[in-house]
């Protein structure tokens, strides 16, 4: 019996350490905690007690080792202390490098709280296990940490909405399972790697709205599952490279508001691709005569180029042209009496040298 008692204890205080996180992952967090100022919703009110895996909002460890795997801070939620508060996040301070003690992390979301400020740790290309780094909308400067290529695992790399600065990292390439990668609204600079084309996996490359200079990297082709690449408002130059238009599932390319220059390929006329923007270039040449049954664009802007000739014949043969934009060219001819055009108003046209035809209201 007294032994019966004396092994229950035993059990109780063995599972209760075992469930508890380490002593190291909560002085981490709480370093980590200390350096932010969260001063609307209280979010951090839940982080005391010993034990750092049980109700501390925004923490998740692995049922197993019991230690820090995720970190999920985001301002803009549907989480009731939002509701409650009325309000989105807030938040200032910076980003502890205590955080890379939590050697076991998995994920990093720190999203979203618009007032966040220094850099990103360099010392999280240490983290072996990370697979998620999102620190989208907060006032973040600095560079992309110049070890990034090590975090092997990665998947996503969020980092839109703030203001870093400085060019890709040379071991940047090395991101060999990155999928997701958003880099909008910063002010990095210099050129994309040429060898971008070695991140195999990645199926959305976000890097509108920075400072982006040099031309179209041949090997952003090889990516087979590139779905999205979004280069708009940058300071892009060169060609376009013919190569994208033969890409397997390449649907979205916006390459609006740069310095591109040449013309227009003909293979992405005729291409997987449905949202085409390549507004705000300096494009030349004639529109291509290449559309066919494959060509299907919800979006297809040309505008603000300095294409030249006529609208192409085939572009009767095309299977659905939604939003279309041509207008603030130099294009001439008759407007073709053809199905993709019927729902099209003047302003699509508008601005050319000698277009005519319905819908303008000069007739040929
Ligand atoms: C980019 O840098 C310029 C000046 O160098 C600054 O005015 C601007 O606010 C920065 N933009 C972002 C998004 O950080
Ligand atoms: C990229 O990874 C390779 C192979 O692991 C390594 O040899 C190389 O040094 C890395 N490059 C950079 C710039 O970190
Ligand atoms: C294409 O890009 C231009 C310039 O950035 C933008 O104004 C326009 O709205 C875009 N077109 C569509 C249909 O999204
Ligand atoms: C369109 O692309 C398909 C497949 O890539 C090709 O077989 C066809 O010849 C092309 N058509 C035109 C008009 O370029």
């Amino acid at each position: 019996m007294k032994l019966l008692y004396v092994t229950g204890i035993l059990f109780l205080t063995v599972t209760f350490s075992v469930n508890a996180c380490p002593a190291s992952d909560r002085a981490a967090l709480l370093a980590f905690k200390a350096a932010l100022h969260e001063p609307y919703l209280g979010i951090f009110n839940s982080w005391k007690g010993t034990n750092c895996c049980k109700n501390w909002y925004g923490v998740s460890c692995d049922s197993i080792t019991h230690r820090v795997a995720d970190i999920n801070l985001r301002g803009e939620s549907e989480d009731p202390i939002f509701q409650k508060a009325h309000k989105t996040g807030y938040m200032t301070g910076s980003i502890s490098p205590a955080i890379c003690k939590l050697e076991r992390l998995s994920s990093i979301t720190i999203a979203d709280w618009k007032g966040i400020t220094g850099p990103i740790p360099s010392c999280i290309s240490l983290l072996p296990f990370l697979r998620i780094l999102d620190l989208i909308g907060n006032k973040l400067t600095g560079r992309i940490p110049s070890g990034i290529g090590r975090l092997h695992r990665l998947t996503v790399l969020n980092v839109a909405d703030n203001q870093l600065f400085g060019g890709f990292p040379r071991s940047f390439t090395n991101l060999s399972s990155l999928m997701h990668l958003d880099i909008r609204s910063n002010n990095i600079s210099g050129q994309i790697p040429k060898d971008f084309g070695k991140l195999r996996m990645l199926s959305r490359a976000l890097l509108s709205k920075n400072k982006l200079r040099g031309s179209i990297p041949e090997s952003i082709s090889k990516i087979y599952r590139l779905a999205d690449l979004d280069l708009s408002f940058n300071q892009m130059s060169g060609t376009i490279p013919a190569s994208l238009g033969k890409m397997a599932v390449l649907a979205t390319l916006n390459l609006d508001g740069n310095f591109i220059s040449g013309t227009i390929p003909a293979t992405l006329i005729n291409s997987s691709i449905t949202q085409l923007n390549l507004s705000r270039n300096a494009i030349q040449g004639t529109i291509p005569d290449a559309f066919g049954p494959r060509s299907y664009f919800m979006v297809l802007d040309l505008s603000y180029n300095r294409l030249r000739g006529p609208l192409p014949k085939s572009i009767s043969l095309a299977s659905y042209v939604g939003h279309f934009d041509v207008s603030h060219n130099h294009l001439c001819g008759a407007i073709p009496n053809a199905s993709p055009f019927d729902h099209l108003d003047a302003t699509s046209f508008s601005h050319n040298d000698c277009l005519c035809g319905k819908p303008l209201i000069k007739s040929c």
